[in-house]
């Protein structure tokens, strides 16, 4: 089937895609955008958080054919003329990216949570990224970056 989807502002076209296809699939290898990533494919780690219609979903939960005229932001998204946004700064800055495989869905999950509580507690924190698994870092720079990124420091 042909599924056209407004992917970070762009209306894209993706064709030949199966029934049985995520949304996953559809971003990384119809479109290209490999930052979303692909960990469990159950639903169970968060690596493949995007934005769709303004909500979080987990990508790999979500058939490709449901998003048809649908608006999906990815991580590559999050970007504004190609710098990076406060949350990817705050990141990189903490020293919470190890892998990294976690990074992109942390990113999307802590871009929403800061958009909803501009300075969440520790304890929101670890609640809204409670579906995001991270194997590296023990999440206290994770933590920090969450702090950093909603006090501006970045
Ligand atoms: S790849 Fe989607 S939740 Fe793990
Ligand atoms: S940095 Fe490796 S899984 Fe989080």
């Amino acid at each position: 089937m042909r599924v056209t989807v407004t992917v970070n502002d762009q209306v894209r076209v993706a064709d030949g895609v199966r029934a049985t296809e995520s949304l996953l699939t559809m971003l990384r290898e119809r479109l290209g955008l490999m930052g979303t990533k692909n960990a469990c494919e159950q639903g169970e780690c968060g690596s493949c958080t995007v934005y769709l219609d303004g909500e979080v979903v987990c990508s790999c939960l979500v058939a490709a054919g449901q998003v048809e005229g649908r608006r999906v932001r990815t991580v590559e998204g999050l970007a504004t003329g190609g710098a990076p946004d406060r949350v990817q700064r705050a990141f990189v800055e903490a020293g919470a990216v190890q892998c990294g495989f976690c990074t992109p869905g942390l990113v999307v999950a802590t871009h929403d949570l800061l958009a909803r509580n501009a300075d969440p507690s520790d304890a929101e924190i670890r609640e809204a990224l409670a579906g995001n698994l991270c194997r590296c870092t023990g999440y206290e720079k994770i933590l920090d970056a969450v702090h950093l990124a909603a006090e501006g420091r970045t």
